[in-house]
């Protein structure tokens, strides 16, 4: 039986590639990665047809370099992701963050929240299945859950709102028979979670094209992946993004530190409350 030999990536190339990522996502590819790596790449090469590592690099040089760079993010990025994960962080949203949230709407105000790396929805439709069983009447008012991603992969998975019998595992049947339809195998959300959604396509690194002004912001099992820089202008960037009294979600094995620190207060596990900014709410 003839096996075929995967393309070997040199030392070069694998360092050229890791600065390339880098430099669109902010994800650091150690050494460790790079069996990962090239498991991950091998099938890029096979889908563009390419014979190994060098002419990979070229694509990404060259004109073309762009779309591919876009591609191979959504290759080598880390998408785990379920249904009210870390659920200790919704408890805290029904019990405490959303009822003055639903006041302010019920008032006529304004209330954003935010899944900042929402990998395939399961997060952002955590947050809209809480929002609705607390505030039913949502449609109603000014409510909105913004699901962003740098993986537009993932961003078209999470807005299409279907889902696979493997992923509504563990989804508590009642929730499941509210807020989902069955089609076959799989499970699709309903409408009244989805039209409190809004998704885009948004690399944490880059520009966000919105102005300050979110009430919530989960941004979960994504900063784990960057270097303490680009995590520590992260926190600040939210700190400007977030109101007075403004709530933020990391992942259990993130923490919040280096200067925008200042900016928070420590509320409960992974939980911090903004104190920097006055609005004029
Ligand atoms: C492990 S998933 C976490 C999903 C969800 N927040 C959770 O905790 O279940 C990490 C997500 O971060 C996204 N991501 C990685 N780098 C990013 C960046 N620079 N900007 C936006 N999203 C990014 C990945 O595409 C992936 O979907």
């Amino acid at each position: 039986m003839l096996v075929e030999t995967p393309p070997a990536l040199t030392a070069e190339q694998f360092g050229r590639i890791a600065d390339i990522v880098r430099e669109d996502s902010g994800i650091i590819l150690t050494e460790a990665k790079r069996g990962m790596l090239m498991a991950r790449l091998n099938r890029r090469l096979r889908v563009l047809g390419l014979s190994g590592y060098g002419a990979y690099c070229t694509l990404l040089d060259g004109p073309d370099g762009r779309v591919e760079r876009r591609n191979m993010l959504s290759a080598v990025t880390t998408n785990v992701t379920a249904f009210f994960r870390e659920a200790h962080h919704f408890n805290t949203l029904t019990q405490q963050v959303l009822p003055p949230l639903i006041d302010i709407a019920r008032k006529g105000g304004r209330v954003r929240l935010w899944s900042a790396a929402c990998s395939s929805g399961e997060e952002p439709y955590s947050m809209a299945i809480s929002v609705l069983e607390a505030f039913p009447e949502v449609a109603r008012y000014d409510l909105l859950i913004l699901a962003t991603d740098i993986d537009p992969l993932m961003v078209e998975k999470a807005q299409a709102g279907v889902f696979s019998e493997t992923s509504i595992q563990g989804l508590d049947p009642a929730r499941l028979r509210t807020h989902f339809t069955r089609t076959g195998s799989s499970f699709e959300v309903r409408a009244p979670l989805r039209n409190m959604m809004r998704f885009a396509e948004l690399n944490l690194h880059q520009e966000w094209p919105f102005s300050a002004g979110f009430d919530v912001i989960f941004c979960r099992n994504v900063v784990i992946y960057f270097d303490e820089n680009a995590r520590r202008r992260l926190w600040l960037r939210f700190a400007d993004q977030l109101q007075a009294d403004g709530h933020l979600f990391i992942g259990h094995s993130e923490r919040l530190d280096g200067p925008a620190s200042a900016a928070f207060r420590l509320a409960g596990p992974t939980h911090y409350i903004s104190i920097a900014r006055e609005t004029g709410r």
